[in-house]
């Protein structure tokens, strides 16, 4: 059986591109093998110093995930920091690291080619090494496959390549990662029609009260094409958006009408709010339960760590060996 394991950073909350991007393709694998899903709050830790928020964001995945349904009787849920045996190994795998495998990572380089937007602050070694950690989240667990977004298949690869590196070196340790990105979801557009991302401040987030949530949708930003005029469906943040939420014949009929001209945005963008509002109700219902008990989210998340730690442990004790620390 496979082992399919992914990541999510807790800097904030779950929104629309986290959904399709990563958490649906996640909860759909849970199914074909076993599936392991961390909380990645020592990579949030590279951007996020508030420690109320890191856990306030932590729970929030957690029960973001399980209201989408992932199902604890399939898949293993657990946080990173509690297999802080991924640090030990993060150490060894980065004295094999070339420091320029890491100068070219685009998280890394993001950051130098923004430095002056971010006040200046310099890149951190916690930045920098992000791709190590990331490799030893994979590697850890024998990872075979990596359900990802676009964005992270250059932290795959650069996964491979150290195991590769480490295997010549010590022996064969580490089992080789296949990253699996879905193809027809690599962007997902955000308010503002570029791609869905915190960093461009123009997420919907999942799980927002009906008023909030009515208002962003309202906010996507248009050109200024008239109600009669037909318009152009092609590059529509709100065509492109409702395709994820609608029945197929109704973005069909939405393409017409706005073809056809004569009626305004703000039409389409209240179709488009019925839509997710009504895509996301058995979720809400179900995040609503959950949260009636509090104690659940820390037993899924404790027998977690628990499957986590006992593969984790077995790797850590092969590499200790195989370097000569035991
Ligand atoms: N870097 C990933 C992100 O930003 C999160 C992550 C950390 C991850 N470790 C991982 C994803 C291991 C897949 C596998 O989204």
């Amino acid at each position: 059986m496979s082992r399919i394991l992914s990541g999510i950073k807790p800097t904030g909350k779950l929104h629309i591109g986290n959904y399709f991007g990563m958490m649906r393709p996640a909860i759909e694998w849970q199914n074909k093998g076993e599936a392991l899903y961390f909380i990645a709050d020592y990579h949030a830790l590279t951007t996020l110093h508030d420690p109320k928020l890191m856990k306030e964001y932590s729970r929030g995945v957690a029960l973001d995930f399980l209201a989408c349904g992932l199902d604890p009787e399939r898949a293993t849920l657990f946080k990173q920091s509690d297999v802080p045996q991924v640090c030990e190994l993060t150490w060894i795998l980065s004295t094999l690291t070339p420091m320029p495998m890491l100068g070219n990572a685009h998280a890394f380089k993001a950051h130098v080619e923004r430095i002056e937007q971010l006040g200046g602050e310099a890149a951190t070694l916690g930045l920098f090494a992000y791709p190590v950690l990331m490799a030893i989240d994979i590697l850890i667990y024998d990872s075979d496959i990596v359900p990802v977004g676009r964005d992270q298949k250059q932290h795959v690869e650069i996964t491979r390549d150290l195991a590769v590196k480490f295997n010549r070196t010590f022996g064969e340790t580490f089992k080789l990662p296949q990253p699996s990105i879905l193809p027809d979801v690599e962007t997902i557009p955000g308010l503002d029609g570029q791609k869905m991302s915190k960093s461009y401040n123009n997420t919907v987030e999942l799980f927002l009260d009906e008023k909030t949530l009515r208002k962003k949708i309202m906010g996507i930003v248009t050109d200024s094409t008239p109600v009669e005029a037909p318009k152009d469906p092609t590059n529509s943040a709100i065509v492109n958006l409702f395709r994820l939420f609608a029945a197929p014949n109704d973005v069909e009929k939405m393409e017409a009408d706005f073809r056809a001209g004569g009626i305004g945005y703000g039409d389409f963008k209240k179709r488009l709010f019925e839509a997710i509002w009504n895509f996301f109700e058995p979720m809400r219902k179900r995040r609503a339960e959950i949260e009636r008990d509090p104690r659940y989210i820390d037993e899924v998340l404790a027998r977690g760590a628990a499957r986590a730690n006992e593969l984790a442990n077995a790797t850590t004790e092969r590499v200790r060996k195989i370097v000569g620390l035991i």
